[in-house]
């Protein structure tokens, strides 16, 4: 069985070693940027010059509590695992054994389509634990229709739509290090992939098969789950989503991996909650890495953020019960800056808990 290593207390810990457990090849695919990696490092530095305000001897603070809830589930904290691709490339239970971590600490968990595990298996893996089913459109509706009824019956809770990777990134640091997927990991929830036959560039390989605004219409009639689109870094795309009848956006930049020289993701955040207004769920990802980022991106509108590489990781260096201490480390986090800064409940974290130089309130 796995163990956590002696001095592991952080995720930055369990990316440090999980670069030293894990086959080149392998860490060059989880960790992977687009291009230049502008986009993922630029995630980071905006969520790191972001300041927070303390304030002290605050009242009422014992019944406090990092809890959310998101479509009628009760999370312990706001927290989802995000989507992520072959899990058992990471450690041989994958998605079986981030699913149990996940529900363990009373977290979301979302499901990829190129998950390496059957979807019925992991929702039997763990009957109780918020599960979310994220989907890939594929070429043909009819298959697309499959994924989201198998979901369905296995008792998933909402479909996430991912929009921002029509096509891979284009990702040096894979090329160099001649990554495949090796013999058993594989996207076992497809029958057959989209075959990349036809044409010779990007467009008419990728392009004329993908997924737009008319493949959204239809989904929204095909499903009465919650329908989150996962991707959205734009105030115009936002509102057309929730126009057409989402229930919920996901501000993402796929962590860095698809598009770069984009902005960070909490740079657009703000914007995008102002636009869709308070009624519809928006969620953040891209860069979390400590419970206080966990914090700003609330206070700058988010209702709860996912967690993507740093997952991974742990489950490579100490596998579920990785997963579950690095989502533990988190709440630990987000409790410690809530308690510094006032806030009883998640709701209570505000864009006045940021540190504002010119505010005449503090
Ligand atoms: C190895 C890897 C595989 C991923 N696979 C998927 C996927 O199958 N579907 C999806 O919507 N997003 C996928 N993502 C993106 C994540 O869901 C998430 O948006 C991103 O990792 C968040 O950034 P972070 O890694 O900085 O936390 C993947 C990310 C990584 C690193």
């Amino acid at each position: 069985m796995s163990t956590i290593p002696v001095g592991v207390c952080s995720l930055a810990d369990y990316e440090q070693h999980a670069k030293e457990v894990l086959p080149a090849p392998t860490w060059a695919y989880l960790s992977g940027t687009a291009m230049d990696g502008l986009t993922y490092q630029r995630n980071r530095q905006k969520l790191d010059e972001i300041l927070l305000q303390q304030r002290v001897l605050c009242e009422d603070m014992a019944k406090g509590g990092c809890q959310q809830t998101l479509f009628g589930q009760h999370l312990a904290m706001p927290l989802l695992v995000a989507p992520l691709a072959y899990q058992k490339l990471a450690h041989p239970t994958g998605e079986l054994g981030t699913i149990q971590a996940a529900a363990a600490q009373n977290v979301g968990f979302c499901l990829s389509t190129l998950a390496s595990a059957p979807l019925e298996h992991v929702a039997q893996m763990s009957p109780d634990a918020t599960r979310w089913f994220q989907l890939y459109c594929q070429p043909s509706r009819e298959t697309t229709l499959q994924l989201v009824r198998r979901a369905e019956q296995a008792g998933y809770q909402a479909i996430v739509v991912t929009a921002d990777a029509p096509i891979n990134g284009v990702r040096n640091a894979e090329q160099r290090a001649g990554f495949s997927l090796p013999e058993g990991v594989r996207a076992v929830n497809l029958e057959s992939l989209p075959s990349a036959a036809q044409g010779d560039s990007v467009f008419s390989c990728w392009m004329g098969q993908a997924a737009d605004w008319q493949t959204l219409v239809w989904l929204r009639e095909q499903t009465n789950l919650p329908l989150l689109l996962k991707g959205v870094m734009s105030v115009q795309d936002a509102q057309r989503a929730v126009a057409l009848g989402v229930d919920g956006i996901i501000v993402s930049n796929h962590g860095g991996r698809v598009l770069d020289s984009q902005p960070a993701t909490i740079e657009v955040l703000p914007a995008i909650r102002a636009a869709v207004g308070k009624e519809t769920t928006v969620l953040f990802d891209s860069g979390i890495r400590r419970g206080s980022d966990i914090f700003k991106a609330i206070a700058l509108g988010a209702d709860a953020v996912l967690l993507g590489r740093s997952v991974f990781y742990a489950l490579a260096v100490a596998g579920p019960l990785g997963v579950a201490h690095c989502l533990r480390i988190l709440r630990d986090e987000l409790e410690a800056t809530m308690a510094l800064c006032g806030c009883a409940s998640v709701q209570d974290i505000t864009s006045e808990c940021l540190y504002q130089p010119n505010a005449s309130t503090f």
